[in-house]
């Protein structure tokens, strides 16, 4: 196993690749630039099978080991960046407006191509590594990590187990989080249609009000997590979207009301969508009106898998020792699509220490590349501890 001391040759090469994605940020299924840029850079390492344009502009690229025949597992990048308007005062900072990389794609990408030149180089396993390049990471339901497992990138390339890393600010650089089983949440959304009987707001008693219904509603709703959920589970219900009549002096038809959804447990997605219909169902019929109800499944739970978590911590180990590896982390509710990848195969993912920088998905965001090393570490590390030669 390498100490991250062997990645600091790599460093100077990587941050110019780093910043270069940063400079040319591209949102979700229309990451061409990148996606042509990482194609060129794993030719470049003398890797013959390379496969473009899956889910639009999705790639994975398979390195055999020298070590003879065994299992291919798959290391994933996202590549996709946010519709925000960049505030880092970087000298590498977007180029293209209104776009940035928020979410540290950029180094994830750019690490995933440190260790695809140095696994390249090496070969020091056996079977085979498939890097995963996906686009459209961040926007709902499909994203690109849905869509590359629906195109059947699992089963063509033999693919048996899938491993993820993200960039975490307020994790110091140079140190690792990670827990067995869930470790992100879920993300659904609603939208109930409070359907009522308007009027003139000086004679509410001939009408169906339907704002006041809401607001029962919206309060009903409270208590689905409060009083019906086993209070050491983790679910949010956030109602967000409120829409009534546009006069002071008008009672609407109806009101439209929106949230989101977010849980740890899969089982409470399916507890979510029955119990909010039947709560707005109960206190509108209860005032003699009635409710239209959408529940929007989008990423489910990121769920790590024990054998490949205990896998990670022993790479991750390796490379900076027990005192950086936290493997106990409580869990983020913040969604993540590479769960996507860990339905279709066991897996685990991982947090990268970014220091005390901007929170991601902030304006002022930028992946600190002192963190490079650490993350093309851990992923040869990995590749050497599942794959041993
Ligand atoms: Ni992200």
């Amino acid at each position: 196993m390498q100490t991250v001391e062997t990645f600091r040759d790599l460093q100077g090469e990587v941050t110019e690749w780093r910043r270069y994605l940063h400079e040319n940020p591209e949102l979700d299924f229309q990451e061409h630039n990148t996606a042509k840029f990482v194609a060129e850079k794993l030719a470049s390492f003398g890797i013959n099978h390379i496969e473009t344009g899956i889910a639009e502009t999705g790639i994975v690229a398979l390195i055999q080991g020298e070590g003879g025949d065994g299992p291919t597992i798959g290391l994933r990048a996202d590549m996709d960046a946010l519709p925000i308007v960049e505030a880092s005062n970087k000298p590498w900072s977007s180029r293209n407006p209104g776009v940035m990389h928020a979410c540290g794609h950029d180094g994830h990408t750019a690490m995933l191509l440190g260790a695809a030149k140095y696994l390249a180089a090496t070969r020091k396993f056996k079977g085979s590594v498939a890097l995963i390049f996906q686009p459209a990471e961040e926007p709902e339901f499909p994203t690109g990590g849905y869509k590359m497992v629906q195109e059947g990138i699992m089963d063509r390339f033999g693919i048996s187990q899938v491993y993820g890393m993200h960039t975490a600010p307020g994790i110091e650089i140079g140190k690792f989080a990670i827990c067995d089983g869930p470790i992100m949440g879920s993300q659904d959304d609603f939208d109930l249609v409070v359907k009522g009987k308007g009027g003139h707001a000086c004679a509410p008693h001939r009408t169906v009000d339907p704002v006041v219904i809401a607001a029962q509603i919206i309060l009903g709703l409270q208590t689905l997590v409060s009083r019906q959920t086993d209070p050491t589970a983790a679910l949010v219900i956030s109602v967000t979207k409120l829409k009534a009549a546009q006069a002071y002096n008008v009672i609407p038809d109806q009101v439209e009301i929106g949230g989101t959804v977010r849980t740890l447990a899969p089982a409470l997605r399916d507890f979510a969508e029955k119990e909010i219909l039947a709560c707005a169902q109960g206190i509108a019929r209860g005032f003699g009106a009635d409710v239209e109800f959408r529940y929007l499944r989008s990423v489910p739970p990121t769920v790590n898998n024990t054998e490949e978590t205990n896998l990670s911590v022993q790479a991750a180990l390796s490379l900076v020792g027990a005192e950086s590896v936290d493997d106990k982390m409580r869990p983020r509710i913040g969604a993540e699509d590479f769960s996507y990848m860990l339905e279709a195969r066991p897996g685990a993912f991982i947090f990268l220490g970014n220091g005390q920088t901007a929170s991601v998905h902030h304006p002022a965001f930028d992946f600190d590349d002192e963190a490079l090393p650490y993350g093309i570490g851990y992923w040869v590390n990995l590749v050497e501890t599942v794959l041993p030669a």
